[in-house]
């Protein structure tokens, strides 16, 4: 990885941009064994092809999906008094960065030495990491290609500074509670003794509410969760045909979760890697959890890995929350 100097901005090179991508055989087996379980899955990560980020970026905009403009208005609202907590000329890291939006609210006020998106996405990522980089050209952006946990060599000159994560979105709500504590886990590993994170989570509520952030109105969450079949159809030798899915999003209480699921409209038999899978009608395949804590759940299971609950910024209405972590 690294990134050359052109007309006074840093430019960040396709070509050096660091690749930690699984191989196209595992992501194969990944799909294929989830097909084939008794109770069907397809992991979430498979919704982020193009098409489905595009879907996903229409989600973050909808009436009834109030986590993305609610972070948004806490990172807005509150970007002087994070800096204050976080503090000034670090390297700041956001796994699955994406567009990068979000830290835009951040870098004025908290101006970092360093700033590592990680992002899947290689193409993306260069994309929106130059962007930043011709925006904020005091901080050195130096994006690395790969997954959420992918472990990378921090340049030797930003080693010895303090490190904080920024994990937006409540993206963490995406992974089972003991794949969070990992995950946690990790980034207390990333971090350090000392380092931070800065993290949104989203929070119980009334149901209905939830309830409409994931069956809206103009079915974009329904488009969004069908399209992982295309997917599929595309990384490996599945024939599912998408118009024999429905979308099935419900808020389940006692797990704090909403579950998506696509249940078969009708008995149909899919090619599977070497296997014919037969799904019944009403059969569903799981494909996304996203779990709703509360303050104190999300700061116990942080405490569980390593972390120390610093501060927390939530909106008015209690839908959102925005939590500081510092690692002991
Ligand atoms: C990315 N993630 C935090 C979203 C969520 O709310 O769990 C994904 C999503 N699924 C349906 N709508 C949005």
């Amino acid at each position: 990885m690294a990134a050359t100097q052109t007309n006074n901005q840093r430019s960040i090179e396709r070509t050096h941009l660091s690749e930690n991508n699984a191989s196209s055989d595992e992501v194969s087996r990944e799909l294929i064994e989830g097909l084939q379980r008794t109770h069907k899955f397809i992991n979430p990560k498979f919704f982020y092809d193009a098409h489905g980020s595009t879907l996903f970026e229409q989600i973050t905009t909808l009436p009834e999906y109030y986590p993305t403009r609610t972070e948004l208005a806490l990172l807005s609202m509150h970007n002087n008094e994070i800096a204050d907590c976080i503090g000034q000329k670090q390297v700041l890291i956001e796994p699955g960065a994406g567009s990068c939006s979000k830290v835009r609210r951040l870098l004025p006020s908290l101006q970092p030495r360093c700033f590592i998106p990680i992002d899947i996405s290689a193409e993306f990522l260069t994309s929106s990491a130059n962007q930043l980089q011709q925006t904020f050209p005091n901080v050195d952006v130096r994006p690395i290609a790969g997954d959420m946990s992918c472990n990378y060599d921090m340049p030797d000159k930003y080693k010895f500074l303090r490190k904080t994560v920024f994990y937006p979105g409540s993206t963490i709500g995406n992974y089972e509670p003991e794949e969070a504590l990992e995950f946690l886990k990790h980034v207390h590993g990333q971090v350090g003794s000392n380092g931070g994170l800065l993290i949104g989570v989203d929070l119980q509520k009334d149901r209905d509410v939830l309830h409409q952030a994931y069956n809206d109105t103009q079915g974009v969450t329904a488009l969004f969760n069908i399209n992982i079949l295309n997917h599929c159809n595309q990384l490996i030798d599945t024939n599912f045909d998408v118009s024999c899915f429905e979308h099935v999003a419900f808020y389940n209480a006692q797990a704090c979760r909403i579950e998506m699921h696509l249940e078969s409209l009708a008995d149909q038999t899919v090619n599977v890697g070497d296997e014919i899978v037969f799904i019944a009608e009403g059969e569903r395949i799981h494909t996304e959890h996203s779990y709703k804590y509360t303050l104190e759940t999300f700061t116990r299971m942080a405490e569980d890995a390593g972390f120390k609950a610093v501060k927390h910024w939530v909106d008015g209405a209690g839908l959102f929350s925005l939590q500081y972590f510092t690692a002991i």
